[in-house]
Formats: C-alpha cells, sequence, structure tokens
C-alpha cells in the first residue's frame, strides 16, 4: 500500500449506503474511487457524481452508477485528492486540470474529503503552480492582467505543443505565487475578475483532511 492508496481506501469508508458521492480526479482520488468501486461490487447502493470525464470513465469500469447534477439538489459526500493542504486546510487544486468541476462538487456537498499524501502537507500555499481557468476569448489580454497586477511568473498550460483545454473547454494559467500570505484574499480577487472562470484555492471547503503514509497508516484532520 502507498501513501495515495492508503488516504483514498480510508475515505471510502466514510461512504454508506444511500449516499449521493462525488468523485474527484488525479491519481489519489483514483483510489478511492477503486475502492468505493469494490464495495459496490459487494453491495453498497449508492449513486455518484464525477468531476471529470476521466473520473466518469473509471467509475463506469467499476460499475458505480451515475447520475446527472440536475437529478439532486446536494451530495452527502465528496472525496477529492489536491496538490497542496495548509494548515487552516485551504488547498491548491487543478494539478490535473478538473478544478472548476471539483470545486461545484466540493461546495454542494454535506462534506468534503479530501484526500492527500503526507508530501502534500504544507505550512502555506503557494509552491505549487496556481492553476487559473480562463475563457478562450480574449485569453491574451487576462492573462496580461494577471501577470500585470501580480507580477509573478504565469505560463498558459499546454499539452503535445497545443493549449491545455479542460473538461469545460476553457484555458489553464499557471501561476508561481511562491507564497500565498492570504488565500482568501487571493481567492476573491481572481473570481472578480472579468475572463477569470475557477481558480484552484479552496479556502473554507473541505472539512475533512485524511493524510496516507507510505507505511500505511492514515491521519484524520477535522
Ligand atoms: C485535479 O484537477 C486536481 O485537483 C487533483 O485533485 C490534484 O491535482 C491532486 O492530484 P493527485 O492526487 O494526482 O496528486
Amino acid at each position: 500500500m502507498n501513501a495515495k492508496q492508503a488516504a483514498g481506501y480510508r475515505a471510502a469508508e466514510w461512504v454508506e449506503d444511500g449516499m449521493i458521492v462525488g468523485l474527484g480526479t488525479g491519481s489519489t482520488a483514483y483510489y478511492a474511487i477503486e475502492k468505493i468501486g469494490q464495495r459496490v461490487a459487494q453491495g453498497l447502493k449508492i449513486k455518484a457524481i464525477a468531476t471529470s470525464n476521466a473520473s466518469e470513465e473509471l467509475a463506469k469500469k467499476y460499475n458505480i452508477p451515475l447520475i446527472r447534477a440536475a437529478e439532486v439538489e446536494r451530495l452527502d459526500l465528496a472525496i477529492d485528492g489536491a496538490d497542496e493542504v495548509d494548515t487552516n486546510m485551504a488547498l491548491t487544486k487543478g494539478g490535473g486540470g478538473a478544478l472548476l468541476r471539483e470545486k461545484l462538487v466540493a461546495i454542494n456537498s454535506e462534506r468534503f474529503i479530501v484526500i492527500a499524501d503526507h508530501s502534500k502537507m504544507v505550512p502555506h500555499l503557494g509552491s505549487f503552480k496556481l492553476p487559473i481557468e480562463i475563457v478562450p476569448f480574449c485569453y491574451e489580454w487576462t492573462f496580461g492582467q494577471l501577470q500585470r497586477i501580480y507580477n509573478v511568473p504565469i505560463e498558459m498550460r499546454t499539452r503535445d505543443g497545443e493549449l491545455y483545454v479542460t473538461d469545460n473547454g476553457n484555458y489553464i494559467a499557471d501561476a508561481s505565487f511562491g507564497v500565498i500570505s492570504d488565500p482568501g484574499k487571493l481567492s476573491h480577487e481572481l473570481k472578480a475578475m472579468t475572463g477569470v472562470v475557477e481558480h484552484g484555492l479552496f479556502v473554507d471547503i473541505a472539512h475533512t483532511v485524511v493524510v496516507g503514509y507510505e507505511d500505511g497508516r492514515t491521519e484524520v484532520i477535522e
């Protein structure tokens, strides 16, 4: 068992019969989905919403019943990974590009459980580049404005030499802030910027963090 698997498997224990569950995205969420899938095979009755096309495929592989968001008002539980977790349980997410759907699912869940291997635990967010999802229309203007306002290195995310396109058809700018001393303030500023759809700061959203270690131990922070 590795650290990501330990965290993912532990979080899957929170899932109970009858729940509507949000499935996260990434290599740690993979393990949570795998464990939930194993429990579904043993008779667990749940319905789920996936935060990315990749996680949707994984859920289908494990026969986890999927529903559309319009079919429910709220989720009971969402389980997802993070790129960084600070001491106040603020997060950086979106390394895998699924931040918009991940945030929508997280804020509409009664409980949002973050799963992370211990390397993700940091005193301050910012070492990991902050993903900022921006609309393709005039994206150069939004990108330029971000550079002017923050004066930190920012790059447009690419894949195979082309601009990276999210599941929602948008682009991502990755910003190297170094240290984000006030994640709440930065979160509000970025949301207020025209052209920015969403960003990877999750402040006051996580209820529980499950930290995994290489020896299979887990630590639960609430
Ligand atoms: C996906 O967009 C991300 O928010 C992931 O949840 C995050 O990058 C963590 O991914 P890993 O579990 O693969 O490290």
